[in-house]
């Protein structure tokens, strides 16, 4: 009988800042969704808060603490397990810092320059700081850490991954093969991409779209209904799927067919002849029993911070385990001496 241990499972790893009070239906359809899938199938998966990244944009820190803990919260409501999962807050794990540095110099100025949302964030007039700038080299510390295999992300997170993989080949060229992993993007799917209800050409946005165009994971019932109601439309009757003639209306396909798990083309025809109100009613409804629950679970949490403390604490560790032995092999393939104690 064999006596080997079974091979670990691939790693998956994955972030989200918390730069806005809730997490809205986007995130929840576009990546928390997908988290939960990929922890449930053969991956050892890492989740976190990144609260370091958010730093880039100045914060009341009383703001930025409750955040980070909400959006941890947030995780959890929405399916993330922490026993099978392991979840923590970037700045519970000094490492990512340390390790970024690494990643910096070996980042050419030229090549980070080029990071086109830094780009577009600073033609947006952000005022930017050099922490904006270093941003990617932060992500590929997070990722490299962990010797990440697959990392789901949006699409417009891809620039990020590559510039991740161009520092592990170049730290392996430079140092040995076999220093880190250079990790696959694992892009995450944009047919459920969830638009701003004012301006359906535009993607949903914490930092950028009204309230009024958010569906917020914390929004109470009401308001959810009453923004769902208020959503803009065309001037047409037909409700039918065209992205760029009728955005509104395709969102609010897109919003109940990834919900329901209903095919948008069966979705126009159950809804033909029938007024842009009916469907908007049913949304609505939809929304409310997807969120209602996850309202009530990230109030549990919240209401308990012992419980929410213990857990962070105990996912903080088990990725201090894994941070901790990445960052001696680096120091020591660098030319680092291994840290006194
Ligand atoms: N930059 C990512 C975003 O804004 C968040 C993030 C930070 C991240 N570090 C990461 C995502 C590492 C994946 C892996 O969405």
């Amino acid at each position: 009988m064999s006596t080997d241990a079974p091979a670990p499972l691939p790693r998956i790893l994955s972030g989200m800042q918390p730069t806005s009070d809730s997490l809205h239906l986007g995130n929840y359809i576009g990546a928390l969704v997908n988290w939960v899938t990929l922890q449930d199938k053969e991956f050892d998966a890492f989740y976190f808060v990144a609260n370091l990244h958010a730093l880039t944009v100045p914060t009341d820190p009383a703001v930025l603490r409750r955040r980070t803990r909400e959006t941890a919260a947030q995780f959890i409501a929405g399916g993330v397990d922490p026993k099978r999962s392991t979840l923590f807050l970037q700045s519970d794990i000094a490492e990512h810092a340390e390790l970024a540095w690494v990643c910096n110099c070996l980042t050419q100025f030229g090549e980070a320059s080029r990071m086109t949302q830094f780009k577009d964030k600073v033609a947006k007039g952000q005022n930017a700081n050099v922490g904006l700038f270093t941003y990617p080299m932060l992500m590929a510390a997070d990722i490299l850490m962990y010797d990440a295999a697959y990392v789901p992300v949006g699409e417009d997170q891809r620039q990020h991954l590559e510039i991740t993989r161009d520092v592990a080949e170049r730290f392996n060229t430079r140092f040995g093969e076999g220093g880190l992993v250079v990790p696959e993007p694992y892009i995450l799917k944009e047919s459920a991409k969830i638009m701003d209800l004012t301006d359906p050409e535009s993607k949903m946005s914490g930092t950028n779209s009204p309230d009024k165009g958010l569906l917020l994971l914390s929004d109470t019932d009401s308001r959810l209904r009453k923004k769902i109601m208020s959503a803009v439309t065309d001037a047409e009757a037909e409700v039918r799927y065209d992205s760029e003639a009728k955005a509104g209306v395709s969102n609010l396909l897109v919003i109940h067919s990834a919900l329901t798990g209903t095919r948008v083309e069966e979705l126009e025809r159950t809804y033909a002849g029938r007024g842009y109100g009916d469907l908007k009613k049913d949304v609505a409804e939809i929304v409310v029993s997807t969120v209602a629950p996850f309202r009530e679970r990230m109030a549990e949490l919240l209401d308990d911070p012992a419980e929410l403390d213990r857990i962070l604490a105990d996912g903080a560790g088990r990725a201090r385990e894994v941070a901790v032995v990445t960052m001696a092999r680096v120091r020591e393939m660098v030319g680092l001496p291994p840290r006194a104690v």
